[in-house]
């Protein structure tokens, strides 16, 4: 649970970082943002760093991966920002087994049973292509 008031915390830095950096640029007009495909692959980049991020704050002795996607934007702002709505999931591979550099490609799902999890999160992440940079600006997950 202390890993949940980390992701919490983290996500309001995040806000508050996000502010600040909007009312110094007060005067660039961001795009709206608008929906994208749930395959689309710097989607798919920005969903799973999340996880690893995840994983990274969590205390949990089993990874958790991306299980749902239910919404997906992308907002074009100073760079790439992207607004997901997405379900992560416990899988089977064990923290401490350290499989492949916590590789989440072969981890299975946990099957039905009192270890099998889901949060639901809300993600927005900001791209800056031209710095390599990316921000996790807001990341909360709930079960
Ligand atoms: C994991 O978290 C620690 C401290 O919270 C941080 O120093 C480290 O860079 C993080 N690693 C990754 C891969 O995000
Ligand atoms: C965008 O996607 C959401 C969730 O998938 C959907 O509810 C909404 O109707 C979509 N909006 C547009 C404009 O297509
Ligand atoms: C994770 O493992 C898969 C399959 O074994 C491999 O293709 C992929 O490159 C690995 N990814 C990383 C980041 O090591």
């Amino acid at each position: 649970m202390m890993g949940l008031k980390t992701l919490l915390l983290l996500s309001l830095l995040g806000v508050l970082e996000v502010r600040l950096a909007a009312s110094s640029h007060g005067h660039s007009m961001p795009g709206s943002p608008y929906n994208i495909s749930k395959i689309d692959s710097s989607l798919q980049k920005v969903v799973l760093a999340a996880a690893y991020s995840f994983n990274n704050q969590s205390n949990d002795a089993y990874l958790f991966k991306p299980s749902a996607i239910h919404r997906a934007q992308r907002q074009i702002v100073k760079g790439v920002r992207y607004i997901v709505d997405l379900e992560i999931s416990r899988t089977v591979c064990r923290k401490r087994d350290n499989n492949n550099n916590n590789n989440l490609s072969n981890c299975d799902f946990q099957p039905e049973g009192h270890l099998h999890q889901t949060f639901k999160c809300h993600l927005e992440v900001w791209v800056i292509p031209w710095n390599k940079k990316s921000t996790i600006q807001v990341f909360v997950c709930k079960p």
